[in-house]
């Protein structure tokens, strides 16, 4: 994928460079068998952007981590300059700016921003909650919703309407001093621009940052339990990302909506619950991460199964990542560990 983008300057008149540190994750667990939970809510609130940005679990494929800022400040642009970003808006509401244009947010919006992209961000107030993934592949529809020509297939659980493209584009003239922090290894720079970045008069391709609403993503259900890849939002390489969303349990009159038992020995599985009750799972909060590792099984709580026999619809809420390849994890999920958790299924 490109874009093809007119500036009204030379994007590469730069006066100064230099690099500002180091925000490679730090590993708290480099090997994990357990079971995990992690109280995303707990996370303490920064008061500007890329502060806040904290990396919970990383592999060589993607990172992934929760944020919560206050404010995106005015005096820098962003630019993560090797993963294209997901960002998952789980409380908040504002405004992604871009080089493209601008894309309105608001909750349950997934903002897929491909790498290089400048922005800012106008959070509408100081209570933001953001779900990321910084993935080192692009972030794509899955390839099996679309046929040869890239149109969505009528099986997908989305359709081309539900994308929303940048918009209102405001070509800012200006010559001065532009500060972008650009991300790039794990290492933060801070490149200083002579022209405004956002000098864009246009730009044709499919290289460019958009939002789906997870509101908008229509489950698919049937007479007996689905399996996973039915919920499937995006695929990277190395995971793919499923939604989780209200919808009517199996109808089959014998059916058991809970899950069975199951060993994902193909991925790891991470579950970030957003809203409503999650049913196969006891004592979970908005905000919480479970991540249940490759290669060993995990299923419903103790009373989950009888709990979901009858029950005709769920109003669960929640965002799957499943990275294929193990993932490590951070002194900063460590600090919002729920101890013992992997104890869970003890009655
Ligand atoms: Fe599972």
């Amino acid at each position: 994928m490109s874009s093809l983008i007119y500036h009204l300057h030379p994007p590469t008149v730069v006066s100064m460079v230099k690099q500002i540190e180091d925000l490679s994750p730090k590993i708290g667990i480099e090997k994990n068998m357990r079971a995990m939970s992690l109280k995303g809510f707990s996370l303490e609130p920064s008061e500007d952007y890329i502060d806040s940005r904290k990396v919970l679990f990383l592999n060589n494929d993607l990172q992934i981590g929760l944020a919560a800022p206050r404010a995106f400040s005015k005096d820098y642009f962003y630019r993560n300059s090797d993963a294209d970003e997901m960002l998952f808006i789980h409380v908040g509401s504002g405004t992604l700016k871009t080089m493209y244009g601008q894309i309105a947010f608001a909750y349950g919006d997934y903002l897929i921003i491909p790498r290089g992209t400048t922005y800012q961000i106008d959070f509408d107030s100081d209570d933001n909650r953001i779900l990321f993934i910084e993935s080192f592949g692009p972030i794509v529809t899955p390839k099996r919703y679309r046929n040869n020509f890239g149109q969505l297939l009528e099986h997908a659980p989305y359709c081309e309407r539900d994308f929303r493209l940048p918009e209102n584009l405001i070509t800012t003239d200006e010559k001065g001093s532009f500060k972008v922090m650009a991300k790039k290894q794990g290492i933060l720079w801070e490149y200083t621009l002579l022209y405004h970045p956002f000098d864009v008069v246009g730009w044709d391709g499919f290289n460019y940052p958009y939002a789906f609403s997870i509101f908008d993503f229509e489950p698919i259900t049937g007479r007996i339990h689905q399996p996973p890849p039915v919920h499937q939002q995006w695929e990277g390489n190395g995971f793919v990302v499923c939604s989780f969303v209200p919808r009517l349990y199996d109808y089959h009159p014998l059916s058991i909506p809970a899950p069975y038992h199951h060993s994902n020995i193909d991925s790891e599985e991470l579950i970030y619950y957003v809203d409503g009750d999650f049913m196969s799972r006891n004592n979970i909060e908005k905000g919480q991460i479970t991540l249940h590792p490759g290669g060993i099984p995990h299923g419903p709580h103790p009373g989950a199964i009888e709990r979901s026999i009858g029950k005709e619809k769920t109003d669960e809420l929640a965002v799957m990542i499943d990275p294929f390849r193990p993932l490590k994890i951070t002194e900063a999920a460590l600090k919002l560990n729920v101890e013992d958790y992997y104890k869970s299924w003890l009655t």
